[in-house]
């Protein structure tokens, strides 16, 4: 069974990326064989800076390995070392209908939040499709976010097959993430980038942590009174971190009144700096072995466009070319 998800390179990763993305993957890695790559020539719709889009891409690699993407059990590569995907990617426009992308929410965001409307940023999940076929993937896990972006991956393959040959496309599964809830930000809407409200996994010193997450948005309750914990940011961040118990002792301790948000907010920052700590120490490491962190993605481009040329070799000649 192939695993196969990318992550865009746009910046640093924050908390909500970790646990939407990051963390499922590297815990699907045991599953079967895993194939995770950063998604550059898609974060080019948005950076267009080179040294911006470069530092990234690296910044991500590290961060991802820090993390425990393990590249033992992982193939590991850059999007953009495989550039068969963009041929793929052509070959598949053509039996694409017009209307099948004038549909995709995610351009219409996009534009509304301020990124320049490119044929690039339209075609954007046709490039998908073609990252996902190009590996035979059998199962993809990502947030509800992709969700239309997979169904037309799917829909794409199959009008592929119908026209050129049956099971040359392997279709693939798309293993939606409903359960994550939505990890919130300092304001409490989804954290994004975009929105500038995010926790980064890595921020650059322990103070700036803590500085942040006592920007976190809270009523204006006095610290004798009791607070309702059911639609606090700071215990819904806190469950991501904390035991059952220890989120149970916050919510009593909300409802009891007597203690003020910043002291709940200091008990976030502790839970938060000691989750991160082991991968901040590897971090470091990392940071200091680029040439490791380079080999990993050269290696896993290798074996990934081995891969990738099977099947464009497949399409192409199923084609006519
Ligand atoms: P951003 O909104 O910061 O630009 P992306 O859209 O690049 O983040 O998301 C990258 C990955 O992280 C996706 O798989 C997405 O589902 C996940 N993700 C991003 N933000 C969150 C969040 N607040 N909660 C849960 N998952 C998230
Ligand atoms: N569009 C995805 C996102 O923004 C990233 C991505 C690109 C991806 N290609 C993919 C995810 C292929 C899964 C499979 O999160």
């Amino acid at each position: 069974m192939r695993i196969l998800s990318g992550i865009q390179p746009s910046g640093r990763p924050h908390i909500g990326n970790y646990f939407g993305m990051m963390k499922p993957a590297i815990a699907l890695q045991d599953e079967g064989e895993a194939f995770y790559f950063i998604a550059d020539y898609h974060a080019l719709t948005s950076t267009h800076d080179p040294a911006v889009l470069r530092a990234n891409v690296r910044e991500l690699a590290i961060d991802f390995l820090a993390c425990g993407l393990d590249p033992a059990k992982a193939t590991f590569w850059r999007q953009s070392d495989v550039p068969e995907v963009t041929e793929l990617s052509w070959i598949l426009s053509c039996v694409t209908p017009m209307g099948m992308l004038e549909r995709c929410v995610s351009y219409k965001d996009k534009i509304a939040q301020g990124i320049s409307p490119s044929h690039g940023l339209f075609a954007y999940p046709l490039l998908q499709a073609a990252d996902i076929l190009i590996f035979d993937s059998n199962v993809v896990p990502v947030g509800k976010d992709q969700k239309q972006h997979l169904e037309l991956t799917r829909d794409v393959a199959q009008k592929f097959n119908d026209r050129y040959g049956e099971d040359l496309l392997v279709i693939p599964t798309p293993q939606i993430r409903e359960a994550t809830a939505t990890v919130p930000g300092l304001d409490g809407q989804k954290m994004s980038k975009s929105y500038d409200n995010t926790i980064d996994i890595f921020e650059e010193t322990e103070k700036k942590l803590r500085k942040k997450i006592m920007k976190i948005v809270t009523d204006s309750t006095p610290v004798e009174d009791p607070k309702d914990p059911t639609d606090s940011y700071i215990v819904q961040l806190y469950s991501l971190f904390a035991s059952e118990e220890e989120v149970k002792a916050m919510e009593d301790s909300f409802r009891a009144g007597g203690e003020g948000y910043g002291h709940y907010k200091q008990t976030l920052f502790e839970a938060i700096r000691d989750h991160f700590a082991p991968m901040r120490e590897r971090r470091e490491e990392l940071v200091n072995d680029t040439s490791y962190v380079d080999g990993v993605l050269e290696e896993g481009a290798k074996r990934a466009r081995e891969k990738a040329r099977e099947v464009t070799d497949r399409v192409r000649s199923a084609v006519g070319m």
